[in-house]
């Protein structure tokens, strides 16, 4: 039986893939259903490290000023074993067993699209990673929200940017993942702000705060983590991620995550919510909660994958023989998963009525 969120992940690559030839479908629209989740906040304020401490590797570029300048759709694969690796959709007959060169490579790719300026673009990345260490989601890199453009960037990057960001949180498919400093005033956080908008009661954001560590000495963030400074529908976060000199030093992602466990625990302030703390269990809880929104969804997904096999059988008849070999093999590459989560969802819908409601 597959994973359920593996099975969508694969819908989601095979959407991707196959690009201009799902043009004019359904898979548009599919693709639009099914969730994934999005990293949202201010410049610098942490994004990438806690997509980092999630997956437990080094591989994203990260640092001061506006890093990431292309959305990045990660997509993390559990295996049962064997050594993890990484594969980008634009470099499909390549395997990265060195993270190194996949951050090499997220920047190269970078540059390639936006030229070595500090420009943005649109058009995303994307990058799976195969781990026996991973759970199993889809997360989205976003660059940061700023308020001012810097040297050799247009004045219109800051609406740029945010239009970018909105783009991607603002269908109701996306879960936010909204990261706020807590070294600045929570009432100034770009990602509270940008979230509110098209969330507004909280029902698909989760609240991370970052930086504890760097909080004024007296001061702390127990109003924010107990939900009493913002409320949101699902419990805040707090993280501890490595500061830039411990990346300076190398300190490894094992070394960070039990450094992180020991601040929360060993801490007066917080040793009663360090249970709900930190990166390994914010990564445990997004992929928990992934799977209950995938299971709410799934008739209406199961309906639109209805009619995406039809389309492209239709296409395949349309296209006849001798079809066109790229073409063809990514058709048929989508109606097999399509035909496989066709033949299993049946067996994720232990709880859910018909109509999707949970039970
Ligand atoms: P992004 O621009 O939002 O993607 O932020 P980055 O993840 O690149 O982090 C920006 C800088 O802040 C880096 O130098 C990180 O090392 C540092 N940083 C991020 N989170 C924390 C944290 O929780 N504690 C400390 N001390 N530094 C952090
Ligand atoms: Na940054
Ligand atoms: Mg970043």
């Amino acid at each position: 039986m597959e994973n359920l969120i593996s099975l969508v992940n694969k819908l989601q690559r095979a959407c991707t893939a196959l690009g201009d030839h799902g043009e004019g479908s359904s898979l548009p629209t599919l693709w639009d259903s099914l969730p994934a989740i999005a990293v949202v906040g201010g410049q610098s304020s942490g994004k990438s490290s806690v997509l980092e401490s999630i997956v437990g590797k080094d591989f994203l570029p990260r640092g001061s000023g506006i890093v990431t300048r292309r959305p990045l759709v990660l997509q993390l694969h559990k295996i049962d074993e064997g050594r993890e690796y990484a594969e980008f959709l634009h470099l499909p007959r390549k395997r990265f067993t060195d993270f190194a060169l996949v951050r090499k490579e997220i920047s190269d790719e970078t540059d390639r699209e936006t030229g070595r300026t500090k420009q943005i673009s649109s058009v995303p990345i994307h990058l799976s990673i195969y781990s026996p260490n991973v759970v199993n989601l889809t997360l989205i890199d976003l660059p940061g929200l700023t308020k001012v453009a810097v040297e050799g960037q247009p004045d219109s990057i800051v609406g740029d940017i945010e239009n970018m960001v909105r783009s991607y949180i603002e269908k109701p498919n996306c879960i936010i993942l909204a990261i706020s400093p807590a070294n600045q005033d929570l009432a100034t956080s770009d990602a509270i702000k940008v979230s509110r908008e098209v969330d507004p009661k909280g029902e698909r954001t989760f609240g991370v705060l970052t930086k504890i560590d760097l909080m004024d000495k007296g001061t702390d963030a127990v109003d924010i983590l107990e939900g009493k400074a913002y409320r949101l529908q699902y419990p805040w976060i707090g993280v501890v991620n490595r500061s830039q000199q411990d990346i300076n030093k190398n300190v490894d992602m094992i070394a960070a995550r039990r450094r992180e466990r020991d601040y929360f625990g060993n801490s007066p302030d917080y040793k009663h919510l360090a249970h709900r703390m930190g990166s390994e269990h914010l990564g445990k809880m997004l992929s928990k909660h992934l799977e209950t929104v995938i299971k709410s969804r799934i008739p209406g997904i199961q309906s639109l994958i209805s009619k995406s096999i039809a389309e492209l059988e239709s296409e395949l008849n349309r296209l006849g023989k001798p079809i066109a070999a790229d073409a063809g093999g990514k058709l048929y590459m989508i109606m097999e998963i399509c035909r496989i989560f066709d033949q299993n969802y049946k067996e994720h819908l232990d709880g859910i009525r018909p109509g999707g409601d949970k039970i």
